[in-house]
């Protein structure tokens, strides 16, 4: 007689595997919904430039991602623009910084600023919460600087950007190492969300200052990139 307990375990794993795919919320696409707080957007800027500036934030930021004249970078989340006007410049008159937001008022202020101050080498993007709408095979780098916490959905959002980079382009992302919640990743949570995505963490250290730290990734290859549907979200 074959013994019953191994079947009954089996059943129990299938049906509990079951009853845990079937509870994750995804969306239209197939993504799952984060399975932790997202963070309110309240503000178009993290901290004031005077005090960023104070502590080097962009300098240490640049150098940590090797930004050069003559490259593409996206500043996701770019609110007020602290970053793009001195993105700008950095890559120069060869370079270019896709500027991109989700809130249209905050674009309307950054493309007034773009325009005061003359930046052709900078484009504006809206995006949405789950695609950021960036040109294709184009980027060197793409920054989510302060913002990772308040994106409503980061699987779609990673996945769709998965395909802007060039062959060695690089994810950056800053934040502090607090809960989404207090408007911050903690980073094992951030680099389970990135790696589920197929985003390999190669760096991560701790900015001076109180920036928090700088994470950087290197994207999935074309062809890589998980099916929506077998992402699991990570628990924060
Ligand atoms: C705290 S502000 C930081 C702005 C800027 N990066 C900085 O360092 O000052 C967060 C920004 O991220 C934007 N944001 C939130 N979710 C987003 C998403 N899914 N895609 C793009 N931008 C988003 C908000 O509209 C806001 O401008």
């Amino acid at each position: 007689m074959k013994p019953l307990l191994p079947s009954v375990l089996a059943l129990l794993l299938v049906t509990t595997g079951l009853a845990q795919a079937q509870a994750v919320r995804r969306d239209a696409a197939g993504f799952p919904a984060p399975d932790r707080p997202v963070a309110e957007i309240v503000s178009p800027i993290w901290a004031s430039e005077e005090e960023r500036d104070e502590v080097k934030e962009t300098e240490q930021v640049f150098s940590a991602a090797g930004i050069k004249p003559g490259q593409t970078v996206a500043d996701i989340g770019a609110g007020s623009g602290y970053y793009v006007v001195r993105l700008s410049p950095a890559v120069g008159p060869a370079g270019r910084v896709y500027a991109e937001d989700i809130m249209p008022d905050y674009l309307a202020g950054l493309k007034a600023r773009v325009a005061r101050m003359n930046l052709a080498n900078v484009t504006l993007v809206q995006g949405t919460a789950d695609d950021p709408k960036l040109p294709k095979a184009a980027l060197d780098a793409a920054f989510l600087i302060h913002m990772y916490h308040e994106i409503e959905q980061p699987y779609g959002l990673l996945h769709r950007l998965a395909g802007s980079f060039k062959p060695g382009g690089r994810l950056i992302i800053t934040d502090l190492d607090r809960r989404p919640e207090n408007h911050g990743t903690p980073p094992a949570l951030l680099r389970c969300e990135l790696a589920a995505v197929g985003y390999r963490e190669l760096s991560r250290k701790t900015l001076t200052g109180g920036v928090g730290y700088i994470a950087i990734f290197e994207p999935p290859a074309p062809g890589r990139l998980p099916a929506p549907q077998t992402i699991m979200p990570c628990k924060g």
